[in-house]
């Protein structure tokens, strides 16, 4: 049998922006994804789902869960005339919109048929075939996510022309959060395509957005490496402002931020593809991270205190 795995993610900086690229800043979480992979008599390939989940999130993405597994497999080169592959999907990071999940489960699947195989996958290769994954998932990704998924740590990213820039930062030491879970399952596709149209149909009112936060995340690159704590918090607050200008934040994701905010939160966001999926909150110390938790846990959203920089 094979394993592997693939981190959970958090977007601090610039999400939808990296489409464009724009650079963001992702960092790992302390949830992850692992993959089994079991080579039995027959042909074909399925995935046995067990991680936890939003409700219907599963549902939802099946079929691009398919379309997903079956451009890894050809990606790869996967013999499935001969084999029969089952892939057990598990592992503590929560199937949900926001969270890096479909990513964290391609490098889970890329690592675990490497190790089946002996195919000797350097990480570099792991995360050709997660972006390869991410595609079933939607049309245009960045590359953010499933470099997330695939390295861990707190990543600089930029999309560029027909490559990918990455560069690794360090954080002084790791940092709590607390994510917020709408409980709504985001579809990546049509907000995605969403911004793109209305970029297109209104470029006055959008170029100077995009400006914003091209200079906002040189900002809070500095921020996260001089762990100015304070002025991050504030650069995650305007990012959500800029998220919100450009269509993808949601009353729900709003009106978290806003109580991880009042609950004393050095600063609040929406995270991912937004219009549902998560919030996350940079609440250093575990008294503040606890607080800003129990409170959005009391208005019945589901709430995951885990560290960032680690
Ligand atoms: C989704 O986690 C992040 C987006 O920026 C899409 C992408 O970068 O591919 C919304």
């Amino acid at each position: 049998m094979g394993t592997g795995i693939g981190f959970g993610k958090v977007i601090l900086f610039n999400e939808h922006f990296v489409v464009h690229g724009i650079p963001a800043i992702v960092s790992a979480i302390g949830a992850n994804t692992t993959a089994l992979v079991e080579r039995q008599n027959g042909s074909g390939a399925e995935i046995k789902d067990n991680r936890p989940e939003t409700p219907g999130y599963k549902a939802e993405k099946l079929a691009e869960q398919k379309e997903s597994f079956d451009k890894m497999l050809r990606f790869m080169g996967i013999d499935t005339q001969h084999n029969h592959f089952k892939v057990i999907l598990e592992g503590d990071l929560i199937a949900a919109s926001g969270v890096g999940a479909s990513a964290a489960s391609c490098a889970a699947i890329a690592r675990a048929f490497s190790d089946e195989l002996g195919l000797g996958f350097s990480d570099e290769r792991v995360n050709e075939v997660a972006y390869e994954g991410e595609k079933g998932y939607h049309g245009t990704p960045s590359g953010i996510d499933n470099t997330a998924a695939t390295y861990g740590g707190l990543i600089w990213y930029k999309r560029e022309a027909n490559s990918q820039h990455m560069e690794r930062m360090k954080l002084k030491k790791p940092v709590e959060i607390v994510m917020g879970n709408t409980g709504i399952v985001a579809d990546t596709k049509v907000v995605v395509a969403g911004v793109k149209e209305r970029r297109e149909k209104e470029p006055e009112k959008y170029a100077p957005v995009f400006e914003n936060a091209a200079q906002l995340v040189q900002n809070a690159r500095k921020q996260l490496e001089t762990f100015d704590l304070q002025e991050l918090g504030t650069s995650m607050n305007k990012n959500h402002a800029l998220l919100q200008e450009i269509g993808v934040s949601c009353n729900e994701l709003d009106m978290l931020v806003d109580l991880a905010r009042d609950c004393g939160a050095f600063g609040a966001k929406m995270t991912g593809t937004g219009r549902g999926g998560y919030m996350v909150a940079l609440t250093p110390d575990s008294d503040l991270q606890e607080r800003v938790a129990s409170e959005i846990e009391k208005k019945g959203f589901q709430a995951l205190r885990t560290m960032i920089g680690i």
